[in-house]
């Protein structure tokens, strides 16, 4: 493919570091520029807390557990994300229950999240960002976590750097969850990174995702290296990676994100009129991030859109479909709570289209052209 939906942006600032772990004999968990990526991440979302993790789905299962999610516990899902988010729900033994999702930003709808909380009595909740853009309902949403006792994990794997009412994706939950491997705002290969302000929550993640063992910087005794108070998880990201995230950190705020941004704007100069629009209308007092650019077509049914998708394909131009909705896969034991369908109305009608940084106007002028000649 000559259009890439997302790809590395890798400078000599990463291979700088990945070059200096190498030198360093360090390959493993606690690498000096995994601290520093830590330190770094957290101080640019005003977030006290953070461990780099192997994968943005390991960051929500330690989330779950440290939580004390298990079985016969509920847990609330948006129905259109990624199918990590469910899939970490059942790996606790936990119930999953999908909350379908609102038209404007793709974020749970709040008439039937209050369904669902008074039907299941849930104890946790996931807030996604999806696609870069902050979901409508944050406020609200948090309120009624408040209200009725429920533990929220925010999840902006999607939209690191975005912003509601002036504050940081990631400070509205009990615990911040960020994905952050290869096609992510930044990107390392695989990897996550979780985050909290509650220092006992914090002390507790790091212990389980490191096999309920003592951590890193323990005082402890030698012998008391090899203890572990029970089931625990090796999830802490190796130094190499870690190098990769802490050079993509420092080049977040000035070159990646503005591009990022850039690219956001261009796409909807050319896709906004009585045929196609953008999917995502963000609200006034967020900043989305633009993470993917979708397409919705106002006036096309999902045949159509396939045969668009598969011509552009043969272009080089690469494009995604929506998320499957969670609640049309079978292989979870969930309940659904929706009461319009808009996860299935999004993934028959819109395409995410290339949206990495080396874009230019010229290019999504000319997505833009070969889309019109099946309008
Ligand atoms: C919203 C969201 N959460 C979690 C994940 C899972 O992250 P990872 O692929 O790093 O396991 C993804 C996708 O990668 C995602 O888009």
């Amino acid at each position: 493919m000559k259009y890439l939906i997302n790809s590395p942006d890798i400078s000599s600032l990463e291979k700088k570091y990945v070059l200096n772990a190498l030198n360093s004999g360090w390959l493993s968990i606690n690498g000096k520029n995994t601290k520093e990526f830590e330190k770094k991440i957290s101080k640019f979302l005003r977030i006290k807390y953070c461990m780099a993790v192997q994968s943005g789905t390991a960051a929500i299962h330690l989330a779950l557990k440290s939580l004390g999610c298990s079985v016969g516990h509920k847990v609330i899902v948006p129905n259109y994300t990624c199918v990590s988010n469910i899939s970490a729900v059942a790996q606790c033994g936990a119930t999953p229950i999908i909350v379908e999702v609102e038209r404007q930003t793709l974020g749970i709808n709040l008439e039937d999240l209050k369904k669902a909380i008074k039907k299941f009595k849930p104890k946790i909740l996931q807030l996604v960002h999806v696609y870069g853009c902050p979901a409508k309902n944050t406020k609200e949403i948090v309120k009624l976590c408040k209200k009725h006792n429920i533990k929220m994990i925010e999840d902006f794997s999607e939209s690191l750097g975005g912003e509601f009412d002036n504050k940081k994706l990631g400070n509205f939950g009990d615990i911040g969850i960020c994905s952050i491997r290869s096609e992510k705002m930044i990107g390392v290969g695989e990897g996550g990174v979780i985050f909290t302000k509650n220092k006992k929550l914090f002390n507790k993640i790091r212990k389980l995702g490191s096999r309920n063992s003592p951590f890193r910087g323990s005082r402890d005794p030698y012998w008391k290296k090899y203890f572990s108070s029970g089931e625990g998880y090796n999830y802490l990201l190796p130094h190499l990676l870690g190098s990769l995230a802490r050079a993509q950190i420092e080049r977040f705020q000035k070159k990646l994100l503005p591009k990022k941004i850039m690219i956001g704007k261009l796409y909807k100069k050319y896709f906004n009129d009585e045929n196609i629009s953008i999917t995502q209308n963000p609200i006034k007092s967020s900043k989305p991030v633009y993470w993917l650019n979708s397409i919705y077509f106002k006036k096309l049914n999902k045949t159509k859109v396939r045969k668009i998708a598969s011509f552009l394909e043969k272009k080089g131009i690469e494009v995604r479909s929506g998320f499957w909705p969670l609640n049309n896969l079978s292989g979870f034991r969930s309940k659904y709570v929706g009461s319009k369908k808009v996860s299935m109305d999004i993934f028959d009608k819109s395409l995410v289209l290339p949206s990495n940084i080396n874009l230019t106007e010229a290019d999504i002028k000319k997505f833009r052209s070969l889309i019109n000649k099946f309008l």
